[in-house]
C-alpha cells in the first residue's frame, strides 16, 4: 500500500506534468493554424467560386468547345489568352502548352472520363479536374519558362506517366506567332 502523502504528491506532480503538455500542443494547434493562414494569404489560395457542367460524351462532338482543333491557346479580343486543355487516360491534349509571360491567361479544363490533376509546378495553379465539370482558373506568368505539368490525381495504371508541359514564352513573340497562325487555329508548343 502506498502512503497517502505520497500518493497526494505524486498526483500533484501528474497534474502539473499534464498542464505544461497541454501547454505544448495548444502551442502546436497554434503553430499549424497560423502556417496555413499565413501560406494561404501568401500564396493567394482561392476556394472554388463558380461551378460549371459539360456533358463528358459531347466532348468530340461537332462544337464542342473541347473538340480537338479547338484545344490549345487562343488570344481573346481583349488581349487575354484562353487555353483550352483536355484530360483523359493518361494524357493531356495538348501535351504541350504554350502561354505568352505577362498577360492574362484563363485555362479552361475537363476531363473525357475520370477524375485527373491539373498542377503546374513552380506556380500556385493546382486544381482537380473532374468529368462532367469545367475548371477555370485565371494567371499571369511573370516570366518565360517552361514548368511541368504532372497529373497529381490517381487516375489509373498509367498514372503515374500522365504529365504535360507549359512553356511560357516572350509576349510579343506569342501574340507574332498568334497572328501568323490566324484567328482559327490553336497555338500550342506541340512538336
Ligand atoms: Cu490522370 Cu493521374
Amino acid at each position: 500500500m502506498s502512503n497517502p502523502i505520497d500518493s497526494h504528491a505524486s498526483a500533484e506532480v501528474a497534474a502539473r506534468v499534464e498542464r505544461r503538455w497541454a501547454t505544448v500542443v495548444l502551442a502546436i494547434v497554434v503553430l499549424l493554424v497560423a502556417i496555413v493562414v499565413f501560406t494561404g494569404l501568401h500564396w493567394a489560395f482561392m476556394p472554388p467560386s463558380r461551378v460549371e457542367t459539360i456533358d463528358p460524351r459531347s466532348l468530340h462532338e461537332r462544337g464542342s468547345e473541347f473538340v480537338e482543333s479547338n484545344l490549345g491557346s487562343a488570344v481573346e479580343t481583349d488581349g487575354s489568352v484562353t487555353v483550352r486543355v483536355l484530360a483523359q487516360q493518361y494524357s493531356f491534349t495538348p501535351q504541350c502548352l504554350l502561354v505568352p509571360a505577362d498577360t492574362p491567361i484563363t485555362f479552361r479544363v475537363t476531363s473525357a472520363d475520370v477524375i485527373h490533376g491539373f498542377l503546374v509546378t513552380g506556380t500556385n495553379l493546382n486544381t482537380m479536374v473532374e468529368p462532367g465539370y469545367v475548371s477555370t482558373f485565371r494567371t499571369t506568368f511573370d516570366r518565360p519558362g517552361d514548368h511541368l505539368m504532372p497529373c497529381h490525381e490517381y487516375c489509373g495504371t498509367g498514372h503515374q506517366g500522365m504529365w504535360a508541359h507549359v512553356e511560357v514564352i516572350d509576349k510579343d513573340t506569342f501574340m507574332q506567332m498568334a497572328d501568323q497562325a490566324g484567328n482559327a487555329r490553336r497555338l500550342s508548343c506541340v512538336k
